[in-house]
């Protein structure tokens, strides 16, 4: 069966970019491609590059989990697992490293912004990110990886690793396609529209976080960011603000961005803001109720174990076979 796999990372609680650039999409896909197994996960390892406090990782992961279903993901669809608990994705994000080249990580955008952000205490695990995500991918043999935008270099590293490793070991890895979505790929900030949407933005005004009450969301909304032309336009290059608030307009509602121009022609961005936030909220609600259901149920924790043991089920047969494509331990025995 041909699959499907992708994941977050439970850095910190998942905003309305992350979820409108992948977890949307990924309910979308599980009823647009029945014939297709997936596989969605919680990347906790990639939470630790940067130290997180024991309580805080715990909670996020579990919260991370609970919005996935609450979202809209189905188990019965979906193997929904948590990275740690599938030990073969360290071990395959060694191998990995043992076939990556010190100057092709150098060159990944994200840890040149995030180690220059840090200065010092930089992680090795922070350098070797790239690896660990191709291992998380290529432990199953996906043909699409559905993400945002800025996951696409990644991406591109875990294709061309998939490729090494498949001409010096007889191809064993399926080279993965990203599918990455024409709008919503990237939610650009609210405080400064020029940048993504990001989780570990120190500024709480830049993002609608899944969880937030009405107030906080019509809040944010009401102090995004615009410009002083005043009227709804999309134009993304020279009016960033509006464009992006537009884009989650559309991406939420589907209405066309000439409709929602039309809609406001004569109006003023109070009028416009106003609608966005109810229906911000209106997409939240539901997700919210359900996520108080299942936050500390046991059907959750069913939903987990389920997932774990068929992800191992898949990781541990590739990583076996890894294993002995590169003569490590002993010949296997037929
Ligand atoms: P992460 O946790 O930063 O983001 C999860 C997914 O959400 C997308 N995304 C966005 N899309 C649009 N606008 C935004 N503002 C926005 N912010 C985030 C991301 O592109 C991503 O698709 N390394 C990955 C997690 C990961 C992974 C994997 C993904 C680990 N292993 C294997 C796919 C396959 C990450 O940190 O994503």
């Amino acid at each position: 069966m041909k699959r499907i796999l992708s994941g977050i990372q439970p850095t910190g609680s998942i905003n309305i970019g992350t979820y409108l650039g992948s977890v949307k999409n990924f309910v979308k896909l599980q009823d647009q491609m029945p014939d297709y197994e997936f596989f969605i996960f919680i990347a906790d390892l990639h939470a630790i590059t940067v130290h997180k406090d024991k309580q805080f990782l715990r909670t996020k992961i579990k919260e991370l989990a609970a919005l996935y279903v609450a979202c809209g993901l189905d188990p019965e669809k979906v193997n929904l697992f948590i990275q740690s608990e599938v030990p073969a994705h360290s071990q395959m994000a060694y191998l990995l490293q043992c076939n990556s080249y010190i100057g092709e990580l150098e060159r990944m955008t994200q840890y040149k912004d995030k180690s220059r952000k840090q200065e010092t205490g930089v992680t090795v695990g922070l350098f070797t990110y790239p690896t660990l995500m191709a291992g998380d991918i290529l432990l199953y043999d996906p043909e699409y990886v559905p993400v945002g935008k800025d996951q696409k270099q990644h991406l591109e590293l875990a294709r061309d690793i998939a490729t090494r490793v498949n001409n010096k070991y007889n191809d064993i890895f399926t080279v993965p396609k990203p599918l990455i979505a024409e709008v919503g790929a990237k939610i650009n900030s609210l405080s400064d529209p020029t940048s993504k949407m990001s989780k570990s933005d120190d500024n709480e005004k830049s993002r609608i976080n899944l969880l937030d009450p009405e107030n906080i969301i019509k809040k944010r909304i009401k102090s995004a960011i615009t410009d002083s032309l005043g009227n709804v336009k999309y134009d993304p290059e020279n009016r960033p603000g509006i464009s992006n608030l537009m884009t989650i307009y559309h991406v939420i509602t589907n209405i066309p961005f000439e409709s929602i121009e039309s809609k406001y022609e004569g109006l003023g961005y109070k009028e416009f803001k106003e609608d966005l936030g109810e229906i911000i909220y209106q997409e939240l609600k539901p997700i919210q109720e359900r996520y108080a259901e299942l936050i500390n149920s046991k059907e959750l924790d069913d939903i987990l174990d389920k997932g774990r043991d068929r992800a191992n089920q898949v990781a541990y047969k590739k990583i076996m076979k890894l294993n002995d494509r590169i003569g490590l331990g002993r010949k296997r025995r037929k």
